[in-house]
């Protein structure tokens, strides 16, 4: 063993999730230590964040008020149930989300119920559409409807709903599910800045979905605004907003996941506000706590939530999480939302949006890549795969740009570029040229 790597930790135990474990393994690349727009990774090395941790550090490594909130509620509460009891912090945090929620106070998204991730909070919003439906009179609505390409997590209720093959096909999912058609159209909308102007129709899929199972089976349809893990999927022009018309006239509730759409990532607080359309329920979750401690949201209507008050007294949702609500992730979270209001972080996108898609636009003409799409602060650079080994190219863009100090996220062939919403100017320069040279080198 070499002196470097003598306090290096042994790599067999930890089975890492959503990795090429033995790839990983035999060349691991390890993250020691994170301050504002940078990892420093165990070679020293400065890292440029270009994908905000997991799409959840919005504002910035390192925030000192988050850790000393944290640190002073460890100490003063460490942890209280919320099962049959409260504490304080978990009512504050959630009276705080309300008063911000999706959509104003109009859209009145303003009932909360808190998981600890997002797929706890996308299992959360089914239970809920299901419950819900039962409590007005419509119990036969038991069908719930997802999109090809999408991606709301890793429980049995997220991967039912979720459209995406390798997490499905070695798993049975739930019965009574069916899939809007995704709205990915390259042939037709490559190089858009913002939303694409072709597809609205594809919204009119879930009439053929009402006219093949019947209405009075639907209890609810899930969509992110903006899928982010396939490699973001920008919505057509008017698709949400029709969509929404085909959710209120058959009686269907529409989710939104917003997992890594609220928070700032389009460059207003929820995706729900950036489009104007408002659903029944909304998934979040990363951002809430700038990533620093596990916590989910679900924002139900209050129609939704009490149509569920009703009746005799006794519990009136039979879920919840141990954890829901937890004094360290609720302090997190609370200064969280502090220096996102106090620094204007959940606008502050809307601001750089016109950089940012001008310096990843400009990548455009580079050997290989095939469509670029910008929104807020995201970006999907989507190369040609390699005929013989698809996502190998994207992969080693990836790889490359790790070793040029740069941390971007690929799915496939695309590469998914989300910063902090704290990125300067010059950093996103720095991003763009970095990708670029990547690609270049990659070829
Ligand atoms: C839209 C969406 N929903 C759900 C999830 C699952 O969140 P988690 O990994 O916190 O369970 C993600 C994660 O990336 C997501 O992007």
């Amino acid at each position: 063993m070499s002196d470097s790597n003598r306090n290096a930790p042994s790599l067999d135990a930890f089975w890492m999730p959503f990795t090429a474990n033995r790839q990983f393994k035999a060349a691991p690349r390890m993250l020691v230590a994170a301050e504002g727009m940078h990892y420093t990774a165990d070679d020293g090395r400065r890292v440029l964040d270009g994908t905000a941790g997991l799409w959840c550090v919005n504002a910035g490594h390192g925030r000192r008020s988050i850790a000393d909130a944290a640190a002073h509620q460890l100490a003063s509460l460490d942890f209280a149930p919320t099962f049959q009891m409260g504490h304080p912090i978990a009512f504050d945090f959630a009276e705080r989300l309300a008063a911000m929620a999706p959509g104003g106070p109009e859209a009145g998204l303003d009932r909360v119920f808190l998981t600890n991730s997002g797929s706890e909070s996308v299992d959360t919003a089914l239970k809920i559409a299901l419950a819900y439906q039962r409590a007005i009179g419509q119990g036969t609505r038991t069908r719930l409807i997802g999109r090809e390409r999408g991606y709301h997590g890793v429980g049995f209720g997220g991967i039912s709903v979720g459209g995406i093959v390798s997490n499905r096909r070695a798993f049975p999912t739930l019965p009574g599910i069916d899939h809007l058609r995704h709205t990915h159209d390259p042939a037709r909308n490559a190089f858009a800045k913002g939303q694409p102007e072709h597809g609205a129709e594809l919204a009119e899929d879930l009439e053929r979905l009402v006219a093949l199972h019947g209405a009075e089976t639907i209890a609810a349809c899930i969509v992110e605004p903006v899928a982010g893990s396939t490699g973001v999927l920008i919505p057509p022009r008017g698709y949400l907003e029709r969509l929404r018309e085909i959710c209120t006239r058959h009686g269907i509730l529409l989710i939104f996941d917003e997992v890594i759409t609220g928070f700032g990532r389009l460059g207003a607080p929820f995706a729900t506000d950036f489009f104007g359309v408002v659903p029944d329920l909304v998934t979040t979750a990363k951002g809430i706590t700038n990533g620093t401690v596990p916590m989910g949201a679900v924002f139900a209507k209050r129609a939704v939530h009490d149509a569920l008050m009703q009746g005799p007294e006794g519990i009136e949702l039979f879920h919840g999480y141990t954890y829901s609500g937890h004094p360290l992730a609720c302090a997190a979270g609370l200064a969280t939302l502090d220096i996102y209001a106090k620094e204007g972080l959940l606008t502050r996108g809307a601001e750089l949006a016109e950089d940012w898609a001008g310096a990843m636009h400009d990548l455009r003409g580079r050997a290989h890549v095939s469509d670029i799409r910008t929104i807020g602060l995201v970006a999907g650079i989507e190369l040609t795969p390699r005929p013989d080994a698809p996502g190998k190219r994207a992969y080693e863009v990836f790889t490359d740009c790790f070793r040029r100090g740069l941390l971007i996220r690929v799915t496939g062939d695309i590469i998914a570029l989300s910063p902090p919403l704290i990125v300067e100017r010059e950093q996103i320069r720095e991003m763009a040229e970095i990708v670029g040279a990547a690609i270049d080198r990659v070829g």
